[in-house]
């Protein structure tokens, strides 16, 4: 299965075909041999951060965007992150990612103090970030302060669906251009799209898989759409879990040795989500580390799950599914083997 030789028309058909299709068929099959191939039945392990539920963009999807006033907004101080990477590197985690909104509160001074703090104190981490599209500027003093990987996803590769996902002040263009420059930069870089999101077309998705070919990112983050009740979007459709399975094994075989996290999306629409992502090709799950205090306000989607086995306080029962869908937890760092 040759997916890099594939048409737009071509992939279209392919997920059309599949989109309802049983978690035996060839594709899952094949996704977990190229996984196995480069990963064997290691599950990397990243603590995430949730630092600031402030964001200056309004995303029509997502439950902290700007126009809802009804939510209750936090910041963490550069010694509450501090805190919680003690806490992750207490626990065994080897990579942090420090995940917000847009929040202006973060100048670029700030953020550098705070990648540097965390690199001086722990040197054997890897650093994450995903804090949005900033200046080529910005990202260049995030990465001369020592942050390894950013997170940036692209949301969908169509610019009209984009457009239909986010106000006018939000381009596809401006997005892709924050994602090359990434790139340019030296960071690992991450992009990734909501699955079943409104307006989302099989064609769009195959020019997910088209854009991710081209721009041949570390890692992948792939969700279903969940609806929050706060949006323009509270009454749509949450995204189907077969076809975001479906996503996962696809750009497994797309890009095989891509770091591709089971999201807390997908452990959020069914209480098996997440082990059914490992088995369609992901090898990454991302622990909440955020102090459970402010867990609860970063609700980007409703009832999204916080305090269960994807609680990075919780590693043991993550680590008794994790082994029972037959993968093994692994702290090391997890660098894409490119790198
Ligand atoms: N449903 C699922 N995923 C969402 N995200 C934001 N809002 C939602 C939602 N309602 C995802 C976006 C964003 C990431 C941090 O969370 O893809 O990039």
């Amino acid at each position: 299965m040759n997916l890099d030789a594939m048409s737009k028309a071509e992939l279209t058909a392919l997920i059309s075909e599949n989109a309802g299709n049983s978690r035996n068929s060839e594709i899952f099959e094949y996704a977990r041999k190229i996984r196995y191939k480069h990963y064997g039945d290691k599950v990397y392990l990243r603590g995430l951060i949730e630092f600031t539920n402030y964001c200056k963009n309004d995303c029509y999807y997502c439950g902290i965007r700007r126009s809802n006033d009804k939510i209750r907004r936090y910041r963490l101080s550069a010694d509450e992150i501090l805190l919680s990477c003690g806490t992750g590197y207490g626990l065994g985690f080897r990579t942090f990612v420090l995940q917000g909104g847009e929040d202006g509160y973060y100048t670029d001074d700030k953020m550098a103090e705070i990648i540097g703090r965390i690199k001086e104190k722990y040197p054997d981490c890897a650093l994450t970030l995903s804090l949005g599209e900033r200046s080529r500027e910005s990202y260049q003093r995030f990465r001369d302060a020592g942050a390894d990987r950013y997170l940036l996803r692209h949301e969908t590769a169509n610019s009209e669906h984009y457009s239909q996902l986010h106000p006018p002040t939000q381009t596809l263009k401006s997005r892709m251009e924050c994602l090359y420059t990434l790139k340019e930069l030296g960071f690992q870089v991450g992009a990734g799209f909501m699955v079943g999101s409104p307006y989302q077309t099989n064609e769009s998705l195959a020019e997910d898989l088209l854009f991710l070919k081209d721009l041949q990112p570390h890692m992948v983050g792939i969700g279903p759409f969940i609806p929050h009740h706060q949006t323009p979007f509270a009454r749509m459709e949450r995204g189907p879990l077969h076809l975001t399975l479906l996503m996962v094994a696809l750009v497994r075989i797309l890009l095989p040795k891509a770091l591709i996290p089971a999201t807390t999306a997908l452990g959020t629409i069914h209480p098996q989500g997440r082990e059914m992502g490992l088995k369609s090709g992901a090898n990454v799950i991302m622990p909440n580390l955020s102090p459970v205090a402010v867990r609860q306000d970063y609700a980007l989607y409703d009832n999204k799950i916080s305090t269960g086995k994807e609680a990075a306080e919780c590693l043991d029962a993550l680590e008794k599914s994790v082994s029972s869908a037959g993968f093994r937890l692994d702290f090391s760092r997890g660098d894409h083997p490119d790198n």
